[in-house]
């Protein structure tokens, strides 16, 4: 399979790898023995460069596979077991906790995470998952928000992820949110920084290729929050990123800033058809 290479990829970062190319893996995700998951699909029809969509499970090495494949083997679990004791603890001045209003996690959260970001009529905002979380925190709650990245606000994401792994992902991209999915589309073909490069030159133009070690994927993110061996704990969707546009040495956004909701809700959409995976691991 012919791949292109962007100028600015040849003349730089990519360099070191050229010529190195692997198709993503063809192994299944089973997780626990039982649940399949989704990992290659086609492609919404609204992604005009890709054909067919991958999981960025299946460009990980096999060990690094393995883990993902087994709830004990999964670093993540450790915060996902923290989470569940958060939700069950009464905290802010309301004396809620969330299973006060939300009882059983994986009963009333299952199918949520699939479809956010979207659109909440009453606050007339798109919202992420952790922007709902801290809405609950302080409207329902009057608690404090937790830290937009923090480990309490991924490890709430996870256990919601948990309630829909396995259930495509499914973000609508119109009526109130079009909008600023069109904000994010843009967002992800302009080039940033020094190295002039788009999430799409590399994400969509150059998946399989390798970055030095680092076997490139589409940039997917329904495996997150993910945990990574390389900061051993579960990082959230934005700071991810942050990573990425750092990484071609520009000025990055905020996470929770209405750049990285629209981002968040574009590249949410890209893989709309594979399944929640949420908490993956990756290096
Ligand atoms: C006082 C009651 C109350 C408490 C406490 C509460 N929530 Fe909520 N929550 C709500 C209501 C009401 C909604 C909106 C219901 C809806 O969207 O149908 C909601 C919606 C949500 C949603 C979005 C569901 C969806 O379908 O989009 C999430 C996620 C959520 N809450 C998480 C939490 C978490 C996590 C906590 C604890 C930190 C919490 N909530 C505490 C009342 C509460
Ligand atoms: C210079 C190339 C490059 C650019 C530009 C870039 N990324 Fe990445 N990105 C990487 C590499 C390398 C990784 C780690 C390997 C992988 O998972 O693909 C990565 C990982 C990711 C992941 C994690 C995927 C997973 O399954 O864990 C997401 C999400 C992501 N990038 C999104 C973006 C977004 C959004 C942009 C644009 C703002 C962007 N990236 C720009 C190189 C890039």
């Amino acid at each position: 399979m012919l791949r292109t290479t962007t100028t600015a990829l040849a003349a730089g970062l990519i360099a070191v790898a050229t010529g190195a190319w692997a198709d993503p893996s063809e192994n299944d995700l089973v997780i626990n023995g039982d649940l399949e998951i989704t990992t290659h699909a086609e492609a919404p029809a609204y992604i005009e460069g890709l054909s067919e969509i991958y999981s960025g499970w299946r460009f990980r090495e096999v060990d690094t596979q393995a883990t993902q494949m087994d709830d004990f083997d999964n670093p993540a679990f450790l915060a996902v077991d923290a989470a569940q004791e958060a939700w069950d603890t009464v905290d802010g001045d309301a004396g809620k906790s969330c299973a006060s209003c939300h009882g059983d996690a994986m009963e009333s959260m299952a199918g949520v995470r699939a479809t956010y970001p979207k659109w909440n009529a009453d606050a007339e905002e798109v919202r992420t998952l952790a922007m709902q979380i801290n809405a609950c925190r302080t409207d329902n709650m009057e608690a404090a928000e937790y830290g937009y990245t923090s480990n309490d606000m991924t490890g709430m994401e996870a256990l919601i992820s948990v309630a829909s792994r396995g259930m495509p992902v499914n973000v609508a991209i119109d009526g109130p949110v079009q909008s600023t999915w069109e904000q994010g589309k843009e967002m992800y073909y302009t080039r940033y920084g020094q190295l002039e490069l788009s999430c799409a030159n590399c994400h969509e133009d150059n998946y399989g290729n390798y970055i030095r070690a680092d076997h490139l994927s589409q940039g997917q993110i329904n495996g997150f929050p993910v945990y990574r061996l390389k900061n051993t704990k579960l990082n959230q969707v934005q700071d991810r990123f942050k990573g990425c546009i750092r990484d071609t040495r520009a000025e990055t956004f905020k996470p929770g800033s209405p750049e990285f909701v629209a981002l968040e809700l574009y590249v949410a959409s890209r893989g709309n058809g594979l399944d929640v995976e949420a908490p993956s691991v990756r290096n």
